[in-house]
């Protein structure tokens, strides 16, 4: 007989452990708005949006969300969902308006109010400390070959002052603190394609930065513990990477792709090196960069895992002009073609991701296999959809079948043994989507951004009722 939905629903829901934790995620820049109160410093994402040309419809976060203002209502929202856990971002410039010294106290009591509200709620807080706000003055602070932010090794060290106060401060309250969010994102997009702040487009920038990221997440590691107990971990974007036959060549560019998008960060956090297949990039990494690599594998408690999408790949058939991180691998003589999403004949999101759910599946059993993590968490997946307020309600079944269909990898994850603990949609709330603006929403609750009002859309409804086991 077939199983009706809703049926199909319990089932696998009940393929999830009592203690998982059920959560959405956002990150500060996205949703908090206030960008100039309480003494925030200015971050390269303030500056990167006022910058002409380069966000859709020329948005910026100064407002976002107004979260810095409704938190509590925001947290009243995440209680309605029937989540236990929240993953949000905390800018460093608010804590640190230039990156260094003494706190800001009212940079750091913003979070603690929202800490406290969050655990009345009975929501396990999960703080990342980086997702992509650098301090502007870091970003201006050059070393000796006029390089600034990320490309200076200075920044490493600043943030892990940052993390080591922010522990000793915080660490008592969260349930996990998570480093870096995507530093793949913001090296690539942020250095190389330039479409992200700082703007920079620069390939020989990107190992220099990665480098960079990775010192800067390990030193953090040491500050976190020596300043609480608290589990640590990072978030990384994956995605899984699949050749379009098993010729040897689309599997050699596959495995390269892999190599970029995949293992330039686990690879060294967890084995201690870099990809062997990016040997070609070594010389682009700073000198003596080898002396770092046991303090970039730090152990760590949990692994943040990113997923939204798949990469589809062959050897290039003609000589194609490649561009952004293709014309990285091409540089070093490992040419990849990314098949275009419409052409695979499956659905696309909003943002012309294709839906793959089943690369969830493989991406993470990979992971497993590759570096065994004592814990795994999807720190973030969703979709972008057009939504359209009709009627005072949201209608988006596309974004709950597109939840239920990733859950279902999850579940089946779960059932594999694979110690996958939670899952963080993103997200919470519809927001500034980086350099497209307001333009693609995620929320699970609809935003209007003139007058603030949060709408539930008929995903957030299935999620909430799909949490405890409706
Ligand atoms: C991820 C980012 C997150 C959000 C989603 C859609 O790469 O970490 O901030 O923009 O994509």
């Amino acid at each position: 007989m077939k199983t009706t939905p809703l049926e199909y629903n319990k089932t696998m829901r009940e393929k999830f452990p009592k203690n998982f934790f059920w959560g959405t995620a956002t990150a500060a820049y996205q949703i908090e708005g206030a960008v100039l109160e309480d003494g925030k410093g200015t971050s390269i994402w303030d500056t990167f949006a006022h910058t002409k040309n380069k966000i859709h419809n020329a948005d910026t976060g100064d407002f976002a969300c107004d979260h810095y203002h409704r938190f509590k209502d925001d947290v009243r929202l995440m209680q309605a969902l029937n989540t236990n856990a929240y993953r949000f971002s905390a800018a460093w410039s608010r804590i640190q308006p230039n990156g260094k010294g003494k706190p800001n106290p009212k940079g750091i009591a913003f979070y603690d109010q929202l800490l406290d509200a969050l655990l009345e709620a009975g929501i396990a807080p999960f703080m990342t400390l980086y997702h992509w706000d650098l301090p502007q003055a870091l970003e201006e602070t050059r070393d000796s070959e006029s390089r600034g932010g990320w490309a200076n090794r200075d920044t490493a060290l600043r943030f892990a002052e940052y993390a080591h106060l922010m522990a000793q401060h915080f660490g008592s309250r969260v349930e996990g603190i998570i480093t870096l969010n995507e530093p793949l994102v913001f090296t690539m997009l942020g250095h190389v394609t330039g479409q992200h702040a700082p703007g920079h487009t620069d390939l020989s920038l990107a190992f220099r930065v990665a480098h960079h990221a990775l010192l800067a997440h390990g030193l953090a590691v040491q500050g976190i513990r020596e300043a609480c107990k608290t589990p640590v971990g990072i978030a990384l974007s994956m995605s899984y990477v699949e050749p379009v036959t098993d010729s040897s060549e689309d599997v050699f560019a596959a495995n390269a792709l892999d190599a970029l998008m995949n293992r330039l960060f686990a690879d060294p956090i967890y084995k201690g090196h870099y990809p062997p297949e990016l040997e070609a990039f070594l010389p682009a990494l700073p000198e003596n960069f080898t002396d770092d690599l046991p303090t970039i594998a730090q152990p760590l408690d949990f692994l943040g895992v990113n997923y939204y999408f798949r990469y589809l790949v062959q050897t290039p058939k003609a000589n194609s002009t490649a561009e952004g991180v293709a014309a990285l691998l091409q540089f070093a003589g490992m040419p990849v073609e990314i098949i275009p999403e419409a052409a695979r004949g499956n659905p696309t999101t909003g943002f012309g991701w294709e839906v793959y759910p089943k690369g969830l599946y493989q991406q993470l059993e990979k992971v497993h296999l590759d570096y065994a993590p004592k814990h795994i968490f999807i720190t973030e997946n969703g979709a972008a959809y057009p939504d359209e307020m009709r009627d005072g309600a949201v209608h988006d079944p596309e974004r709950r079948r597109y939840l239920e269909l990733h859950l279902e990898q999850c579940a089946l994850l779960i059932e594999q043994g694979i110690p996958l603990e939670g899952y963080f949609c993103w997200s919470l709330l519809d927001n500034f989507e980086w350099a497209e603006g307001y333009s693609q929403r995620f929320g699970l609750y609809h935003v209007d951004f003139a007058t603030q009002q949060r709408t539930l859309k008929s995903s957030g409804a299935w999620y909430r009722d799909f949490i405890v086991g409706l």
